[in-house]
């Protein structure tokens, strides 16, 4: 049998109580009035500060971020008392500008009630549009939603980087839509000081991913609508968003650039098209004064938090295969130890997309 609401609240519970070191009389008085809440409503709501800490624990146990050294720093706006579609769309342009900061980025997550959806994979992502060859302007991987957009009559530019509007679902109700303006979102131009044909392509990366389609588990609770963000690891954009044969698949463009040698794979042209790339995105994000973290950097962060979590006494969890950067992993710690992918909750879950109905 499943554990039930109360055990699971229960286990949360003592976990907040004993992680921040507060009184055992104050934990079995709200234990009880949490087992009566559960008994008269069916369900429970955390606190504000219990809210803060599972939030800030869930990404601690997410076992594929490599960025979890900072996970105390989260950002944390309790939105549950929003239930308007207009005013959730306020609190998500009020999410983009906080986190944003101007380039400076700040992790940030907003809670919203049960039962609120967001349709976007994240805030900011850029539409894709098949086109009548079978090719695609914009990201592959916005296809499916473009086309919800379109049809839900959403006007568009049609260019290879126009930021999809926001669509907020409640109770199951239509959804609405909502344009993000130009002005709150932060787009960096990328370009290349060794290669000055690269900067008149007119790529560019928006600079903050705000993850809108996880739900937060906690306690038992799932929270579906919790956006949440942090900053990017160049790799990312520069390895995998601008690089994969799915996406905007720019390697053989930057290997045209560079002049190398793409009729043989032993050129290693694909490498070296992939590592200036990157650098392209470190460069620009640093012009721009935008955070970004390299994957070497990223890694001794990694290093620090694992060492953080044993001098705690807790087990860390993490999963191999994503932790690696997906550029010269060989040359960070990661790579060469196991990790234990066991999952904890708190935690941030994949769920199926509204506009999916199986
Ligand atoms: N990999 C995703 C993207 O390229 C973003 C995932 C979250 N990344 C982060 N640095 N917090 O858009």
């Amino acid at each position: 049998m499943p554990p039930s609401l109360y055990e699971q609240a229960k286990q949360f519970i003592e976990q907040y109580y004993s992680e921040l070191g507060l009184p055992e009389e104050e934990k079995q008085l709200r234990l009880s009035e949490v087992q009566a809440d559960i008994d008269a409503t069916g369900t429970y709501e955390p606190t504000t500060s219990e809210l803060t800490y599972g939030a800030k624990v869930a990404w601690r146990n997410s076992n594929r971020c490599i960025g979890r050294l900072f996970w105390e720093k989260l950002h944390v706006n309790d939105a549950r008392h929003l239930d308007k579609e207009e005013d959730i769309a306020e609190a998500l342009l009020h999410h983009i500008n906080e986190a944003t900061n101007g380039g400076k980025i700040r992790s940030t997550i907003t809670v919203f009630s049960e039962g609120v959806r967001i349709w976007n994979h994240q805030l900011l992502r850029y539409a894709g549009y098949v086109n009548e060859d079978g090719s695609v302007t914009g990201d592959p991987h916005s296809v499916e939603m473009t086309a919800q957009c379109l049809n839900l009559g959403w006007q568009s530019q049609r260019t290879a980087f126009d930021i999809l509007p926001l669509v907020i679902q409640v109770n199951d109700g239509a959804p609405a839509l909502f344009l993000i303006p130009e002005s709150i979102i932060l787009r960096v131009p990328l370009q290349h000081s060794a290669y000055p044909a690269f900067d008149d392509l007119g790529i560019e990366w928006y600079a903050v991913p705000i993850i809108s389609d996880m739900a937060l588990d906690i306690g038992g609770l799932l929270y579906r609508a919790a956006p949440f963000n942090g900053w990017y690891m160049e790799t990312e954009i520069g390895a995998r968003n601008l690089a994969d044969e799915d996406r905007y698949n720019l390697l053989p463009m930057m290997g045209e650039i560079m002049q190398l040698n793409m009729t043989h794979e032993s050129s290693l042209w694909r490498d070296k098209a992939l590592v200036e790339l990157n650098v392209a995105v470190l460069e620009s994000f640093r012009k721009h004064g935008v955070t970004l973290v390299d994957h070497h950097t990223a890694a001794k962060q990694f290093k620090r938090f694992e060492m953080n979590e044993q001098k705690a006494c807790r087990h860390m969890t993490g999963d191999w295969t994503w932790l690696i950067p997906p550029v010269s992993p060989a040359t960070t710690h990661i790579f060469h130890q196991p990790y234990d992918n066991t999952m904890h909750s708190p935690n941030y879950l994949y769920q199926q997309a509204p506009y999916k109905v199986d």
